[in-house]
């Protein structure tokens, strides 16, 4: 939202206030926004469960963004979470999510992992591949524990978003073809130690047709149905990957348009089978953290460039800012768009064509591929890209030894660092003779 005076502010709080007191680049995580969407969802996936006649669990996909403070606010407004590492599952346990609402994915699932998932009690394990039968009983059976799991399934069905985003179609790592699975049931179901809960899907991410999760979920509710001569199977986990709108122009369909569509297919097909409906369970990450999250950058140099790429010749203005590919790989990674505005203040200059670029040393390092600035757009400048909530800051790195940004949470017009920014020093905690050699000069005064 823009104040009178030109200047974009977050739930009440102006851009120049929050470089001023953190710096840039800074993730800015809107409060409000992230639980709302959070708590809107619950509500939306457990109403549409029970006009179907069943109750639904709904997981944050941590890998989207996690940090201690994200995993309290889901705790206490009721949500579950799926992680993807231990590391994502400590998190998770730090920020006080039980274990038992969590559960665990990955398709190389760590011996330690899984025996602290067991040990901490974790609510289910997404079973991904033959060999983690085994691992999982393994583990349960040496604590005397009976571990529920889940088990994915790749369905085949190619959902519609870019390649590297698209998880069930045939030729990529996740999840088991439909055929192989009867086998590996009753191989769960022969192990004491795991209790069977359910089938998994996940098709893909940023996805804006609602046909693929349809035909998705239906083959699942058919494989679901004919694993029951063997045994129950009370829930079907049928994943994330609902889009949302990155620039103005996009149109997302609602969350009640997937999860409509989706409830009337699995309602439809359970009828169709003489079944009752399972327990459904959901992992949106994306939905609940992208439009809660805004990057702000300092203008640092600018550039304009002759390009050809359209039917006149025209000129892009090459904006850099001071992060790049390592707080936002999305473009890098995915072609991702984006969409920016001037923070700082506002301009009555004619938009100008842009293109937001990092300060990395790659040509690809890219923050906003097309996009309008006013014309007068100058170095010191604050930029805001928006929608960056999502895997940005989960994806961030240190390349080109740039330390990672500070996430402020900003709720009635006050900001609150909830990650700290990374110092010059902490680039080196790790590396050992960088502290070997600070420790001589120190001893020597
Ligand atoms: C297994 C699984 N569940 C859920 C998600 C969340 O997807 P999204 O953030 O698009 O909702 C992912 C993302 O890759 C995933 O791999």
């Amino acid at each position: 939202m823009r104040r009178d005076s030109g200047e974009v502010e977050f739930a009440g709080v102006p851009a120049s206030e929050l470089a001023a007191q953190f710096g840039t680049p800074l993730f800015v995580i809107d409060e409000q926004a992230f639980r709302a969407a959070a708590i809107h969802t619950k509500q939306t996936i457990e109403r549409a469960a029970a006009s179907i006649g069943t109750t639904a669990k709904v997981y944050y996909a941590s890998k989207a963004f996690l940090s201690t403070e994200i995993a309290s606010w889901l705790q206490q407004d009721g949500l579950n979470m799926d992680v993807a590492s231990g590391g994502e599952f400590a998190a998770a346990l730090a920020g006080g999510m039980p274990a038992a609402r969590m559960g665990l994915h990955g398709n190389n699932k760590s011996l330690r992992e899984i025996g602290r998932a067991v040990t901490e009690g974790i609510g289910a394990i997404v079973i991904d591949s033959e060999i983690e039968i085994e691992r999982i009983a393994a583990a349960a059976g040496a604590q005397e524990k009976i571990q529920p799991v889940r088990l994915r399934i790749n369905t085949g069905v190619h959902a519609n978003t870019h390649d590297f985003l698209a998880t069930a179609r045939e030729d990529q790592k996740f999840g088991i073809p439909i055929k192989d699975a009867p086998a590996l049931v009753a191989k769960i179901r022969a192990e004491r130690h795991l209790k069977f809960l359910g089938f998994h899907q996940h098709v893909g991410s940023q996805i804006f047709a609602a046909e693929g999760f349809v035909e998705s979920a239906r083959r699942l509710v058919r494989l679901h149905a004919q694993e029951l001569a063997g045994g129950e199977i009370p829930e079907l986990n049928l994943g994330g990957g609902f889009g949302i709108n990155y620039k103005p122009a996009d149109q997302a369909p609602t969350l009640e348009h997937f999860i409509g569509q989706i409830m009337d297919a699995v309602a439809e097909e359970c009828k169709a089978l003489g079944i009752g409906v399972p327990v459904l369970a959901f992992e949106p990450g994306r939905y609940i953290a992208g439009n809660a999250g805004v990057t702000l950058y300092n203008v640092g140099t600018i550039k304009d460039v002759s390009v050809t790429d359209g039917a006149e010749p025209a000129v892009r203005k090459y904006v850099s800012v001071d992060g790049g590919m390592s707080d936002n790989a999305r473009p890098a990674l995915y072609e991702a768009e984006y969409h920016c505005v001037l923070a700082g203040r506002s301009s009555d200059a004619e938009p100008a064509l842009v293109r937001v670029v990092g300060k990395h040393c790659e040509s690809g390092d890219i923050v906003v591929r097309h996009d309008y600035l006013p014309a007068d757009v100058a170095p010191y400048d604050l930029v805001a890209v928006a929608a960056t909530g999502a895997y940005c800051y989960s994806l961030s790195s240190n390349y080109n030894f740039l330390p990672k940004p500070p996430v402020v949470a900003v709720a009635n017009g006050s900001a609150r660092l909830i990650i700290r920014g990374e110092t010059e020093a902490d680039l080196f905690t790790r590396d050992l003779k960088y502290q070997s050699d600070a420790a001589t000069r120190a001893t020597n005064g």
